[in-house]
């Protein structure tokens, strides 16, 4: 396994269940830094110089959040705001994320048939999840397939140790 950098996003940790189980599953894997990013800046006030230390000292990229609004938690967006700058993340000179990985972990309360033309959720979650494909393709980030975590509500604590278990798997491979 390469040296992966999870970031994780939440807008209330403790009151995390889904999200929670997963990061602690991480947190057993000696290659994966867990970067909880509300924990760190619950102010929103991102240290990028940090965060872009961070990404060179990684192999691959993770980012773990819950489904809000068919996007991500707010501080996600606004750590790629601050951070994925011109000359760093993209423009002629901007390829230090060249060639790493980046795979999106993604929980939602939706179960995968809402996620159906017929769904009440329309559209899938793959396609609700393109800007984060079009921001790989622009920093050229390898975007692996998202892996989703779904129907979140109604899950047993077997299963979602179960779903803890494929994560850890699925990062086992990158
Ligand atoms: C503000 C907000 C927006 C949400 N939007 C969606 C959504 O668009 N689609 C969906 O399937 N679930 C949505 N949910 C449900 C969350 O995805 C679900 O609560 C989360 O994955 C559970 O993880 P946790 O236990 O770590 O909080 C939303 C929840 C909140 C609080």
């Amino acid at each position: 396994m390469s040296r992966i950098l999870a970031l994780t996003a939440h807008r209330f940790p403790d009151d995390s269940r889904v999200n929670k189980a997963l990061i602690e599953a991480l947190n057993t894997q000696p290659k994966v830094t867990v970067h909880e990013l509300m924990r760190t800046y619950p102010d929103y006030r991102i240290d990028v110089a940090r965060e872009q230390e961070l990404l060179q000292s990684h192999d691959a990229v993770v980012m773990l959040f819950p489904f809000y609004w068919y996007s991500s938690p707010a501080i996600l967006s606004e750590w790629q705001d601050a951070v994925l700058t011109y000359g760093f993340a993209y423009g002629s000179e901007g390829t230090k994320l060249h060639g790493k990985p980046l795979q999106l972990v993604v929980t939602t309360g939706g179960n995968p048939q809402a996620y159906t033309p017929e769904g009440y959720n329309r559209y899938p979650v793959a396609d609700l999840l393109r800007p984060f494909n079009a921001m790989a393709n622009l920093t050229g980030m390898d975007y692996l397939s998202p892996h989703l975590v779904q129907g979140v509500f109604d899950m047993s604590d077997e299963r979602l140790a179960q779903e803890a278990a494929g994560v850890v798997k699925l990062l086992q491979k990158l």
